[in-house]
């Protein structure tokens, strides 16, 4: 928690939804995120695949793990359940994260992007 608390302290400006990387639903349930923008920096928004899924952040893929080739952001989409509430979703993934910045997908994998210039 305290890792987290730092974190916190440290993306605060940069994130608005830092404090408790909570976001409220139309039901008033919280969630982890409605959009990649409410979860950490190194993480993204992804809605996984079986039905009524919610939303969760989740870590971009690290240097060798698992990946989609063309796993690009969904711009906007709406999640619905069957108690009747509907999400509106947007910069959200699926089912996975893509790399991290400075990698690319390639053939499943998360490589070194060789074009990446270092900021
Ligand atoms: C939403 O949840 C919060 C915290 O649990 C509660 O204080 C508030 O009254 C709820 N609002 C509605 C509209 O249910
Ligand atoms: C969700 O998106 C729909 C379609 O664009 C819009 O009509 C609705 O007002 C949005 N709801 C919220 C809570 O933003």
């Amino acid at each position: 928690m305290s890792k987290v608390a730092n974190l916190c302290a440290i993306f605060a400006t940069l994130v608005l939804n830092c404090a408790f990387a909570e976001v409220y639903g139309p039901d008033n349930r919280s969630y982890e995120c409605f959009s990649s923008s409410d979860c950490f920096p190194d993480e993204c928004c992804t809605l996984g695949m079986h039905r009524y899924a919610y939303p969760t952040c989740n870590e971009l893929r690290g240097l060798g793990s698992s990946c989609r080739p063309d796993n690009d952001a969904i711009t906007f989409t709406q999640a619905y359940y069957p108690d009747g509430t509907t999400l509106n979703l947007t910069n959200i993934y699926t089912p996975i994260c893509p790399c991290s910045s400075g990698l690319v997908c390639r053939h499943g994998v998360c490589e070194l992007d060789q074009n990446y210039i270092r900021k």
